[in-house]
């Protein structure tokens, strides 16, 4: 085979397969949100904490997820879709209330522990969701509210 029938024969294999790959849609549900549950209800929230959240980890912590149109192309709506279930499953602000004290008090010093290592948001996340990009003030609004708010329960209990 010369190398001309050989880039094609690939790329021809290759359209196939990625055409067959179209046909394994993840799961993109966004499971309905009451707002008597999240934590933003539950929680003393400012407005420019909510709005950090909203840029950095709603997607990937909540219900409300924004889908990407590339969530909608394998392979990359494969790993979109892993990363936002597997997010849910550590921690929903959309589902907060089901949450023990314990596990709440866990999930607010891991926000401000992974924030304050640059774990969270995702530093994969942050090259297609720029405003996901915090300055080290905003992380540090963050760090401080997770803390206080932990805190606040810590006195409650
Ligand atoms: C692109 C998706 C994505 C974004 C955006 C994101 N996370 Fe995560 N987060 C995950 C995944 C996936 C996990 C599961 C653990 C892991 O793989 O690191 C996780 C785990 C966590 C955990 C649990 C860590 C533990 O020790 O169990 C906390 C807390 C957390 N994230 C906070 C945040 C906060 C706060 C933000 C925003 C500032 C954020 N995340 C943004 C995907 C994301």
């Amino acid at each position: 085979m010369n190398a001309r029938k050989l880039v094609r024969t690939f790329l021809i294999v290759g359209g196939i397969l990625f055409g067959l790959m179209q046909f394994v849609q993840p799961d993109r549900t966004n499971p309905p949100v009451d707002p008597s549950q999240t934590m933003q209800s539950a929680l003393a929230v400012p407005a420019d904490v909510s709005a950090l959240l909203d840029r950095g980890c709603r997607d990937c912590h909540s219900n409300s997820t924004t889908w990407p149109f590339y969530s909608y192309i394998a392979p990359a709506s494969w790993l979109v879709s892993y990363d936002v279930e597997e997010g849910r499953k550590h921690f929903n602000m959309s589902e907060w209330q089901k949450y023990k004290f314990s596990r709440k008090t866990n999930i607010l010093g891991g926000i401000a522990s992974t924030v304050k290592e640059k774990e969270m948001p995702m530093p994969k996340y942050i090259p297609l969701h720029p405003e996901a990009d915090f300055t080290d003030a905003e992380r540090q609004r963050i760090i401080d509210w997770a803390q206080s708010e932990a805190a606040k329960l810590m006195g409650e209990e």
